[in-house]
């Protein structure tokens, strides 16, 4: 962040204030309100963060106009095609591409921290059998600060090491057993011969009765939807990650606020939403009528997979989605999938409907995620889950950077209020 030598000039009440112009590396400059209280005695008012920045940060950058995603500068598109997630880790953790030999610690670090602590078990069967697997991950997340209290020291760089690698390895695990449970099968635990995505998938669908083949190719499928997943810098999970950590709240805390946020449907929840809606649906002649629905200022309903509050544009992540959808249904022998033909019609018109254009509507990354998975064999309820187990990274690569941050402070956005003001007490039998 550089200091422009540029200035705001802000005149209210006979007052005149100078504001510092801050200029990124990327993006449109920022204006430094950070003494305008001290100096002026007021607040400024934006709820949704629509114009705000709250923190400085090198990790993600995204250009919505041009519908652009860069990890560490490097483009999204070139990460899912010639990286991998464990790669893409490195880079979101630590700041560059890994060394052969950088890269090969790392998996064998993470590979090595996949078990749960075995009482984990318990915590498990804890839960009623119906029991979302979004629910049982922010429970499970939640409570890792009791079984692992000797990485919950923030002040102490080697626990909070120790805590981000056991986060990420045992994720997986965590989801798998998550569904396991949902479905009343036995726990698979983690094998380290295989690599993240494979095992992931080894613990959610095999069973001890039989031996389990991962398919590479779904195992590259899986390994992409995490790689495009992994981060996308201040939204509202990460941001909120980052407001409990601000606190010097544990990591495992602050992470399973972050799933308890992504749960919600305008945000990660839209994949599960989506491929609901895609079914609902059902034919394409049927898509008139849900685009009708989604225009209608008197209708709640909104096209899940739609829009975002940053891009403005395709959202990159989805244009790599559909191209991953065809050939994973192609692979599995899946033609004429009538919930992709639907998506595929669905998205050919809006994206052609002024109202979609005007608004800037585009298909976002769970447009098409959901179509991948539920031919992989998830049920809807893991679609979350999984974006969770990829987020992971994202959340603790923002996490360190804050808490290594010399100007970290708690976090306390004020308030516009407009309730009432200082009034007396009245007694119950006189209101
Ligand atoms: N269908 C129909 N209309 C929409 C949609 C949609 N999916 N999204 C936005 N609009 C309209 C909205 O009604 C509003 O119209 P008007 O200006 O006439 O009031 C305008 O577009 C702007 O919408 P907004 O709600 O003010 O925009 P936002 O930036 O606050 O919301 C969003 C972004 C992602 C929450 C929203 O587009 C949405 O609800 N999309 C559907 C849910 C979804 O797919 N979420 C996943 C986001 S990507 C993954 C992630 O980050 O978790």
């Amino acid at each position: 962040m550089a200091d422009t030598n540029k200035t705001a000039k802000l005149s209210f009440d006979g007052k005149e204030l100078e504001l510092p112009i801050l200029s990124p590396s990327a993006g449109p400059d920022v204006l430094d309100i950070r003494k305008l209280y001290a100096q002026g005695d007021v607040f400024t008012y934006d709820p949704g963060f629509t114009s705000t920045a709250a923190c400085d940060s090198t990790i993600t950058f995204i250009d919505g106009d041009l519908g652009e995603l860069l990890h560490r500068g490097y483009p999204i598109d070139q990460l899912a095609e010639k990286s991998h997630f464990l790669e893409v880790c490195y880079l979101l953790l630590y700041g560059e591409l890994p060394s052969a030999v950088q890269l090969e610690d790392f998996e064998s670090r993470v590979t090595n921290h996949t078990m749960l602590h075995e009482q984990m078990v318990y915590f498990y069967r804890g839960f009623r059998r119906d029991a979302h697997p979004m629910a049982i991950m922010t429970g499970v997340v939640g409570a890792m600060s009791a079984f692992y209290h000797d990485s919950t020291d923030i002040t102490d760089p080697w626990q909070r090491e120790v805590a981000t690698i056991r986060l990420i390895a045992k994720m997986p695990t965590i989801a798998a057993w998550a569904y396991k449970f949902s479905i009343g099968q036995p726990f698979v635990y983690p094998r380290n011969d295989l690599d993240y995505a494979s095992n992931f998938l080894r613990m959610c669908f095999s069973v001890p009765a039989e031996e389990y083949e991962v398919n590479p190719i779904l195992s590259r499928a899986m390994d992409r939807i995490f790689t495009l997943h992994a981060d996308h810098e201040q939204n509202a999970s990460t941001s909120t990650v980052r407001l409990a950590s601000s606190s010097g709240a544990n990591p495992f805390a602050c992470i399973a606020a972050g799933i308890a946020c992504l749960w919600g449907p305008a945000h990660g929840g839209a994949n599960q939403a989506c491929l609901e809606m895609l079914r609902e649906i059902g034919t394409v002649d049927r898509i008139p009528e849900y685009i009708a629905r989604a225009k209608d200022k008197e209708d709640p309903f909104r096209l899940m997979g739609f829009g975002h509050r940053v891009y403005k544009n395709f959202d990159p992540r989805a244009k790599v989605m559909k191209q991953s959808a065809d050939e994973v249904l192609d692979l599995l022998g899946i033609e004429n999938n009538p919930t992709l033909q639907v998506a595929k019609e669905l998205e050919r018109i809006a994206i052609e409907d002024p109202y979609f254009k005007e608004k800037k509507l585009y298909p976002n990354v769970d447009f098409y995620s959901g179509i991948i998975l539920d031919a992989m064999g998830f049920p809807t309820s893991m679609f979350t889950p999984i974006f969770a187990l990829a987020r992971t990274v994202g959340w603790i690569s923002q996490w360190k950077e804050m808490i290594a941050d010399p100007q970290m402070k708690i976090g306390r956005p004020r308030q516009l209020y407009v309730g009432p003001t200082a009034r007396d007490y009245v007694d119950v039998e006189n209101r």
